[in-house]
């Protein structure tokens, strides 16, 4: 039976790369994306390229009841802004603040919220792009306050999640794709996107039950809070 998968922030990047990848494997790909018009330029043939706002509750509202009660296998949370660039510790102006919070953390929680008991029926997955930057274990310099309090906020949207839609079948991960080169992670980035997806989504194949509530890294390495 074929596959669906709902990518959040498909427009570039890893986004677009994860759209590319399951639509070439026959997966009906549904691409949420803020100026769909420009998007579906570039996505394939085939993709169901929506509008999509994570910041608007009336745009997640419009997404959910375009995909009514269809069963999701996967949920991808991808959308994400990165912020303030600050090398040191800086607190940010509260207007980049809630730029950020509002993507990186209200967005998933949203998104899950609209569509997580399409994925429990369908006992799929829920996939929340974190970052290893959001490990507070990991954590050795004073930078990017935003982004880094954002994404451990988003670990715990995660861990929220899956104490609600792991019992009702779903599995509910937070990932980290590595550094890679796309728009926010640069030039300079150790990865290449199509390198991270191929890890990020034999990751994804090989979850089970006892993976609801991880946080993992594209190479299948558990990473600590
Ligand atoms: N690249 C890395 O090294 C790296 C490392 C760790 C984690 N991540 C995470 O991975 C995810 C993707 O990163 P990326 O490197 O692909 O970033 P990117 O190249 O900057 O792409 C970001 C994507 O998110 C979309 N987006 C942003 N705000 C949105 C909103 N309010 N509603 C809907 N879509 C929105 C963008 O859409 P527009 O085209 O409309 O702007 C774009 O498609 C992010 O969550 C990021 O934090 C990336």
């Amino acid at each position: 039976m074929t596959k669906t998968v709902l990518i959040a922030g498909a427009s570039r990047g890893l986004g677009l790369e994860f759209a590319v990848q399951y639509a070439a494997d026959g997966w009906r790909v549904v691409a949420g994306c803020r100026q769909p018009e420009t998007a579906r330029g570039w996505l394939p043939a085939g993709v169901d390229v929506q509008a999509l706002d994570v910041t608007s509750p009336e745009s997640v509202a419009a997404l959910a009841w375009h995909l009514d009660d269809a069963p999701l296998d996967l949920l991808i949370c991808n959308a994400g802004v990165a912020g303030p660039d600050s090398s040191r510790f800086a607190a940010p102006g509260d207007a980049a603040f809630d730029e950020v919070m509002h993507a990186n953390v209200l967005g998933p929680a949203r998104l899950i919220q609209g569509f997580g008991s399409n994925v429990a029926r369908a006992g799929g997955v829920i996939a929340v792009m974190s970052s290893r930057m959001g490990s507070v274990q990991e954590t050795e310099s004073a930078d990017m306050l935003a982004y880094r309090c954002s994404k451990a906020a988003a670990n715990m949207v995660v861990k929220l999640a899956a104490n609600e839609f792991g019992p009702q079948g779903a599995c509910v991960v937070a990932l980290h794709p590595g550094w890679v080169r796309t728009d926010m992670g640069g030039a300079e980035a150790t990865l290449g996107v199509s390198e991270s997806i191929d890890g990020l989504r034999a990751v994804l194949d090989g979850l089970s039950g006892a993976d609801n509530g991880a946080f993992i890294d594209h190479s299948g390495r558990r990473l600590p809070w």
